[in-house]
């Protein structure tokens, strides 16, 4: 068996572990086939070989990012010879004479064909609230901040539901700070670090004031929309006040299937959002649902109360507004809510790039409300998960 990988064969920090060794291979025009012991066969084109050279001369042994240009050989590149040995493929290329040798594992994680393309196509969990009532994903506080096997459990877990409740926090205020950082960096924002959300008097945003908030994404006036959202409840024992949350790519897939014009609209009919203060104005014009280059929905950007005056052509307008009501009234449906009534102790973590969040007004008469809150990137979490994954 092979060793997981000598990191300066794959050009990475990553192991690939040889799960399945390469039988044979079968050099062709412009590209060769490589046969798996399992039966699996993948096609590899000289170019894409050649591009991937993981030696010391392609590839920086100090940085680990590439020195080679493909531009550097003819497109028409080849190998002189191209031979499987111990499990390796090696190749030397017609021309310069250069030496190449792909370590197995790689190989296999790297396999471009159709089948192994779509296996490593990233697929949301998405929920309704059944679903969510059924198994919120749940973690205890302790054991993520001691243990970085939940936390690798838990970020998994964000990334693939857009949602989870951490228990058990520390309610010393600021704590949220340490929590965060146990991913990465915290993506600061005019309303600051972390943020106090609880009633003000000189509130600059409805967050801030004991109304209620409708289903919303935060930031939509950004042009990258924060990843993560962080809640922390410190304290809560105001009448109301009860959060809700709904899964934004539950509601953009049943509205593709039965209100396909308002989907259309809302995925390609630019919205304006606005975050007026007294010392920032910021504003971002972009569709309420960004799709993919294959249609899936990968965004959904949201807040009534965020808006700006609309500004698409006139034949559009109605359109449009009956697209945005749709969407609202199928938020507003039970049937897709998950509601939750914070305790102290309690941190909701959920992607704000897809889940949509709300809460009830509530009365300060009976007791207080006092929530902190931040955002980490999407990309902090998944560098993170990939990191964790190295070792783990
Ligand atoms: C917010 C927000 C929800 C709450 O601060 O963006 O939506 O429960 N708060 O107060
Ligand atoms: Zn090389
Ligand atoms: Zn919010």
């Amino acid at each position: 068996m092979i060793d997981n990988t000598a990191a300066f064969e794959t050009a990475g920090y990553s192991s690939y572990p040889v799960t399945h060794r390469p039988l044979r291979i079968e050099p062709g025009e412009d590209s060769l086939r490589l046969a798996w012991e399992d039966g699996r066969e993948s096609e590899f084109h000289y170019l894409w070989l050649r591009d991937n050279c993981p030696c010391p001369q392609c590839v920086s042994s100090l940085t680990r990012e590439q020195l080679f240009e493909i531009c550097d050989v003819a497109l028409s590149i080849r190998p002189e010879t191209a031979r499987l040995s111990d499990g390796y493929l090696e190749i030397q290329w017609q021309g310069d004479g250069h030496s190449s040798r792909f370590h197995p594992g790689w190989l296999r994680a790297h396999c471009y064909s159709e089948q192994a393309r779509a296996a490593r196509h990233w697929q949301p969990e998405i929920w309704d609230k059944a679903a969510i009532e059924a198994r919120l994903p749940s973690f205890d506080y302790s054991d993520m901040m001691q243990d970085d096997t939940v936390l690798l459990r838990w970020l998994r877990q964000l990334r693939d539901s857009g949602i989870s409740l951490l228990r058990n926090t520390d309610t010393t205020p600021g704590t949220l700070k340490q929590v965060a950082e146990r991913i990465s960096f915290i993506r600061e924002t005019n309303f600051g670090t972390l943020f106090d959300v609880r009633s003000k008097p000189d509130a600059n945003t409805a967050a801030y004031t004991t109304l209620r908030l409708p289903l919303h994404t935060d930031l939509p006036t950004r042009e990258l929309q924060p990843g993560l959202q962080f809640l922390h409840c410190l304290e809560n024992d105001a009448s109301g006040g009860e959060s809700m949350l709904v899964d934004g790519f539950r509601i953009a897939e049943h509205m593709r299937q039965e209100y396909p014009d308002d989907f259309e609209a809302l995925s390609t009919l630019p919205m304006d959002f606005y975050n007026k203060d007294r010392n920032s104005d910021y504003r971002f014009r972009g569709p309420a649902l960004v799709l993919d280059g294959q249609g899936t929905v990968i965004e959904v950007r949201f807040a009534n109360f965020l808006r700006g005056p609309l500004d698409i052509p006139a034949d559009q307008v109605v359109r449009h507004y009956r697209a945005y009501s749709t969407f609202i009234r199928l938020t507003r449906e039970a049937r897709f809510q998950f509601e939750y009534r914070l305790v102290p102790g309690d941190l909701l973590v959920f992607d704000n790039r897809r889940v949509l969040h709300a809460r009830r007004a509530f009365d300060l008469q009976q007791g207080q409300r006092h929530l902190q809150g931040c955002y980490v990137d999407r990309d902090e979490l998944l560098s993170r998960i990939r990191v964790l994954e190295r070792s783990l």
